[in-house]
């Protein structure tokens, strides 16, 4: 596949565009580091795109004591460093932060909320005043006082048949285990139907996330090989080449399976396993991944011990340099048992998946990052080409990187050319980059866009959030009261304790290492 000379005459099949109306977005904790790295940068790059609508403004909610225009010469700083595209252009910068403005408050005080109603109410076009998105930047348990506040404050509320007004954007972590997703749950929707709530998982706004949908379900030879007949196993790597390093306040609460299983990996892998949606409705979609996530077999203790890996990094390099231990890490204790590495087998109990395993593996500290699919197609009979290749004959597989070097892979035997038989595994690539060039809007504007048009097939909905919940705590509580043993530990700069091998060559399996064109 020469991806490089393949669509030029080719129609793109695209989706209407909708035209956005006027809105307001209200951030919550808006001095803290998102806004200033991810939402500000993803906003004006929409507003630099043209995919703004002509009138919208952006209202920072904080208690540090600010005017808009502090602010906004705070944020223009910040974009200066945070910004995909530089330097920032001044045209669109002036055009974009006019729209900017600052509400200081605390965010249990009701007349903090008087103050923001008062600065909406004096927007002059009703949609700014009525259309309102409400990013929950905060900590978690902030998310059901500002909810309540909002809703005091005449700002939010929930209609009847599923209609309301305002909506509301939250971040992950969203709760630590399931009865604190319920909590959350609970709060959220006291005030606001679940259709106004928009829960980010920022995997979802990739390019390449997005693109298993379409790669599935609009090409009929992969999705013909797409089962259990086929299919030998899968495996998903998200390998991080950094450490912990100054998020380990944060980390000692998480650990991996909490930071990266329950949310990305899990999306990923309901994407890649689910069956065709009936549309490509958030509704439909959203039914399949939850029917997708039901039917991963549940883990009993024995189980976990069987099919779940667990590591924790100590002391050593990566890329030439030296890492410290994660128990030498800040704000981490020196005899914390938290994983910083988990690798499981997971089987999916339903028709087309029975019986093929999923290996998941993800870590800090590892020799490269990257996120991938792999695909592995069963073997062919070794019959013809034992004399020439032994056991060692390469069968099929189907890599979907998504992240770094963009792209896709089929790996296929070939002949080598002369006079032997000689074969070996060779493949074609489509790459992003030859074939679109590089176009890389960040998650967030992807997913700010759909939240302002007000469509959630990339959030997660309440019943996903749980199911995946309840697949994660059943493997945590396996692992209650049980310290790491020494076979749990992964020198830094390496794929991760031995035992995760382990868990595939049980199955005559092993781990496909990314090939990255400059790790
Ligand atoms: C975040 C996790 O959700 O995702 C981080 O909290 C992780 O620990 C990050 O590094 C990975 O995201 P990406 O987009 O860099 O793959």
């Amino acid at each position: 596949m020469n991806s490089s000379s393949t669509s030029e005459a080719l129609p793109v099949v695209s989706g209407s565009a909708t035209t956005l109306d006027p809105f307001s977005i209200v951030i919550f904790g808006a001095s803290g580091d998102l806004t200033a790295r991810k939402l500000i940068p993803a906003l004006y790059h929409l507003c630099k795109d043209g995919q703004m609508p002509a009138d919208f403004r952006i209202v920072g909610f904080a208690r540090r004591e600010k005017t808009d225009e502090s602010w906004r010469q705070e944020l223009r700083a910040d974009l200066a460093k945070f910004s995909r595209t530089k330097p920032v252009d001044d045209k669109v910068w002036s055009v974009f932060s006019k729209n900017i403005f600052y509400c200081v408050g605390d965010m249990t005080d009701a007349a903090a909320y008087q103050r923001l109603e008062q600065k909406l109410s004096g927007f002059q076009k009703p949609a700014l005043r009525e259309n309102l998105l409400f990013y929950l930047a905060t900590q978690p348990s902030q998310f059901g006082v500002v909810a309540e506040q909002l809703h005091l404050a005449k700002l939010l509320q929930k209609g009847t048949n599923n209609v309301g007004m305002g909506r509301i954007i939250v971040e992950k972590p969203f709760g630590h285990d399931l009865a604190s997703a319920e909590t959350l749950n609970q709060e959220l929707t006291r005030f606001a139907n679940e259709q106004q709530v928009f829960r980010i998982d920022h995997y979802l706004g990739k390019e390449t996330v997005q693109n298993i949908l379409m790669f599935r379900f609009s090409n009929s030879i992969f999705e013909q090989l797409w089962n259990r007949n086929s299919v030998d196993h899968v495996q998903l790597t998200v390998s991080e080449k950094l450490g912990v390093g100054d998020r380990g306040g944060y980390y000692e609460e998480a650990g991996a399976i909490r930071d990266m299983v329950q949310n990305h990996m899990l999306q990923v892998l309901s994407l890649i396993a689910m069956e065709p949606p009936v549309s490509l409705e958030a509704e439909s979609v959203r039914n399949e991944k939850v029917k997708l996530l039901k039917s991963i077999r549940a883990l009993s203790p024995a189980d976990v011990a069987r099919q779940v890996v667990r590591g924790q990094y100590f002391a050593g390099s990566v890329d030439g340099q030296v890492r410290p231990g994660y128990r030498q890490e800040p704000k981490v204790n020196l005899n914390s048992n938290v994983e910083t590495f988990v690798a499981l087998k997971l089987f999916i109990d339903n028709w087309r998946w029975s019986g093929v395993p999923f290996y998941l593996r993800t870590g800090k500290n590892l020799p490269m990052s990257a996120s991938e699919v792999r695909i592995q197609f069963r073997p062919t009979p070794n019959v013809l080409f034992a004399a020439q290749c032994g056991n060692q004959l390469d069968a099929n597989g189907l890599t979907l990187r998504l992240q770094p070097n963009e792209g896709i892979s089929l790996h296929f035997n070939g002949k080598v050319p002369g006079m032997s038989l000689g074969v070996r595994p060779v493949r074609m690539h489509f790459s992003y980059d030859a074939e679109f060039g590089a176009y890389t809007p960040e998650a967030y504007e992807r997913l700010l866009l759909e939240a302002i048009s007000g469509d959630a097939t990339l959030f997660i909905r309440r019943d996903e959030v749980e199911t995946a919940w309840q697949i994660v705590d059943s493997i945590r509580s396996a692992w209650d009261g049980k310290p790491l043993t020494n076979r749990e530990f992964y020198a830094a700069g390496t794929w991760g304790p031995i035992a995760a091998e382990d868990l595939l060559a049980q199955s005559g399996h092993e781990w496909h290492e990314p090939h990255l064109i400059n790790p």
